[in-house]
């Protein structure tokens, strides 16, 4: 009798259910194909309600269909933690008491963690802040090359090669995106420095772009899937890359088939015809100029919105073209804020925290390391001396658009202090720079210091004289002219006479371990004078406690760097060959073509400070006989290479084993080596594993300009096999037949 009752009941439930569908219309029905909803929902809307689509009605949103319950889109920065609220029309932070976010460490730190597992765990967790906010797109993540240390955004990016960018970035998008939030990826295409940022027309050969500028790109549309890209402020081939026809029809669209939303950046637009025929869907921060000025009667004043509306009207632009755009908006809805299945998210957790300070415990590069001075033991250890002013900076405010509202930020001297025991830690300021730039009345503690600079030096030195260890916590920070979006580094020297200083602690005390907080490389006059260098980034809210678990033994670094760091600025190819930063018309040829980062240091045989992929552990990994299954192979076969790596160390550690391959005769100029796979593992003391990677016929193309594909040759191969790209520990000769 209870079971006739239930399925009854069940059945009654499951009639009820597809009454209620039936009268669903069909854009409603998420039991229809998303392509079928968006035709129904395009049939609904007046010209009027497309166009409003089209473009931005306040900073950081753009309309939906009040009329259909469509909802409104909503931005937001990106990519290291959600922006803060801004008014409607002004980029001033709305002062909202509920907005303070994880702040999760720069992109150039996840990086170098070389860690695509934990690059979705970062990913999720900032989709997760995203949804929770009611952001249905992250303005994230970068992945712009990185060509010259000077460029003010490197931080936001993922270093200078392509395929290590390629596979950080797929897990990104696609964790962002398990949360129903587009991830944005940007800056498409080109956007290599700020100065100049606007008006730059870059000319490259296509090598360059195919094989260097385009693959993270292209990685992130064709594998991660990604819902929206954001066109870049420069111009390329003499157009804006906003409404490029080269990069957004023929590449994006064309060649990797890209079904989502393209976005302005803010302010990227400059023309209404074309915008509408290269590619571009939703038009941002026009009249704003970038983070600056701003008007609030722009909106109208879109190129895609009243201009437009009256071209269709006079019927110069046909709707047909309106509504391909429309097509693609409706499709991020109902990707994101129409998708009922959904999760909710979740913002400012213990969990995020926990994961922002894993990733940047993982992301912290060791460069060097003598005599073992680190780690430094807690228990033995009676005074360590901190100088310098990035011990007690805030880090997440300032540098342009990223910045964050952070919830709290833990700075590196009260890591050290809640690791070591504040009774252990003495502080030195040692240096100033100048005052704290609030951004967008973003509140920052002022810790400004008015002595000269001889008084905070020699208040250091003194100190340092009767300390056991001298840490000091350098670097950049995020004001304008270091790491900072709008304008580009003047130097590759460290400002604020930092060298200096670092060369005088030396001299007082041998123990000395240099930390740079920086997202670029910097010049290190002083690298054989300390004893220990360690590079950790921007690291967001737990900032602090990594850095302080990484120096003093609780964690083991296991970074590796995800650009090169040269002695001096001229040694990078954009440098010697004087083109950045483009001609008085701005004009700029990327002459080095492919060889960026350690493919021009290679071929032309410069000595780096510390090459990429450079990274030290408190522990030794031994890399036994590589071994290869075949020697010669056909087009359509493999090769699996095995290596032996073991935890030689009395801890665990993790190492980042390296793949490159060279090609040893080429009809076109090809780098020494390329980075073609890694991965990162993890061993007990004494442990050893086999670590396995399969070479296929991709692995070793190169793009042919002349056939515009990319292409294979036959001929002797190398694989090499290491710890970084200098430090190579097995060589392996194959042949493609
Ligand atoms: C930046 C973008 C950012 C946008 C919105 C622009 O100035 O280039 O990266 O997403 O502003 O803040």
């Amino acid at each position: 009798m209870l079971k006739k009752i239930f399925f009854s009941f069940l059945i009654s439930i499951i009639c009820m259910n597809m009454l209620a569908k039936g009268n669903l219309p069909v854009y409603l029905d998420d039991t229809q194909p998303i392509e079928n909803r968006i035709s129904d929902a395009l049939s609904r809307m007046t010209l009027d309600e497309k166009v409003a689509m089209l473009h931005a009605q306040s900073k950081f949103s753009s309309a939906g269909v009040p009329r259909l319950g469509i909802p409104e889109n909503w931005m937001t920065d990106g990519p290291h933690g959600i922006r803060t609220e801004v008014f409607w029309d002004e980029w001033d932070q709305a002062d909202w008491t509920n907005d303070s976010c994880t702040a999760f460490p720069a992109l150039t730190c996840l990086s170098a963690t070389w860690n695509p597992k934990i690059a979705e765990v970062y990913g999720q967790a900032i989709g997760e802040e995203a949804r929770y906010r009611n952001k249905n797109v992250l303005l994230g993540p970068g992945v712009n090359i990185y060509r010259t240390p000077l460029n003010g955004r490197n931080f936001e990016y993922m270093g200078e090669d392509p395929y290590l960018a390629s596979r950080m970035v797929v897990p990104y998008v696609q964790g962002v995106q398990s949360n129903g939030v587009a991830a944005c990826v940007k800056h498409y295409a080109l956007n290599n420095q700020e100065f100049e940022r606007n008006r730059v027309n870059v000319t490259v050969d296509d090598r360059a772009l195919y094989e260097i500028y385009l693959p993270a790109f292209k990685a992130a549309v064709t594998e991660g899937k990604a819902w929206a890209i954001m066109g870049a402020y420069n111009r390329y081939k003499g157009q804006w890359a906003c409404q490029n026809e080269y990069l957004l029809k023929n590449i994006l669209r064309g060649e990797w088939g890209f079904d989502g939303v393209v976005i302005s950046d803010w302010g990227g637009v400059n023309n209404t015809e074309q915008a509408v025929y290269n590619g571009l869907d939703m038009e941002f921060g026009t009249w704003t100029n970038g983070m600056t000025e701003s008007r609030s009667d722009a909106y109208g004043m879109y190129y895609f919105a009243n201009p437009l509306l009256e071209k269709i009207k006079k019927g110069e632009i046909s709707e047909t073209e309106i509504d391909k755009k429309v097509r693609n908006i409706l499709r991020l809805v109902f990707r994101t804020t129409m998708n009922r299945n959904r999760p909710f998210g979740s913002f400012a957790t213990p969990e995020h925290s926990k994961i922002a300070r894993q990733i940047a415990e993982e992301g912290i590069v060791l460069l060097k390391n003598k005599n073992n001075i680190l780690p430094i033991d807690k228990n033995s250890v009676k005074k360590i001396l901190v100088v310098g002013e990035n011990a007690i900076k805030m880090m997440t405010v300032g540098g342009g658009s990223s910045q964050l509202k952070a919830k709290y930020e833990i700075s590196p001297l009260e890591g050290l202090k809640s690791v070591f025991g504040a009774d252990k830690i003495v502080f030195a300021r040692g240096y100033a720079g100048e005052k704290v730039k609030p951004q967008d009345n973003v509140k920052v503690a002022d810790t400004y210091d008015h002595r000269p600079a001889d008084e905070l030096k020699n208040e250091a030195l003194e100190k340092a004289k009767t300390a056991d260890v001298v840490i000091f916590i350098g670097g950049l920070n995020k004001n304008p002219n270091q790491d900072c979006e709008g304008n580009d580094r003047q130097t590759l020297a460290l400002p604020y006479n930092q060298d200096a200083l670092i060369s005088a602690l030396a001299k007082v005390n041998k123990n000395l371990a240099v930390v740079i907080l920086s997202g670029n490389a910097v010049a290190m006059p002083w690298v054989n004078e300390a004893s220990a260098i360690v590079e950790a980034w921007y690291s967001g809210a737990e900032a602090g406690n990594a850095l302080a678990n990484v120096l003093s033994g609780a964690v083991n670094p296991s970074g590796k760097l995800p650009f090169t760091f040269a002695v001096k600025l001229n040694d990078y190819g954009s440098h010697t060959l004087g083109d950045y930063p483009g001609d008085s018309n701005f004009e700029e040829t990327y002459r080095e073509g492919i060889f960026v980062g350690y493919r021009w240091f290679e071929k032309q045989n410069i000595k780096p400070l510390f090459p990429f992929g450079h990274g030290l552990s408190y522990t030794a990994f031994e890399y036994g006989k590589a071994s290869a299954s075949a020697k010669i192979i056909a087009e359509n076969e493999n090769i699996t290479i095995t290596i032996p790596i073991k935890n030689t160390g009395n801890r665990a550690g993790k190492e980042v084993v390296q793949l490159y391959i060279g090609d040893e005769k080429s009809s076109v100029p090809r780098p020494v080596k390329e980075l073609k796979h890694f991965q990162k593992i993890d061993l007990q003391a004494s442990e050893e594993k086999n670590v396995r990677f399969t070479i296929t016929a991709d692995d070793l193309k190169f793009f042919d300009d002349t056939k515009h594909e990319w292409t294979v040759e036959n001929g002797k191969f190398k694989a090499f096999i290491g710890a970084s790209s200098a430090d190579i520990k097995s060589v392996l000769d194959f042949i493609l037949e």
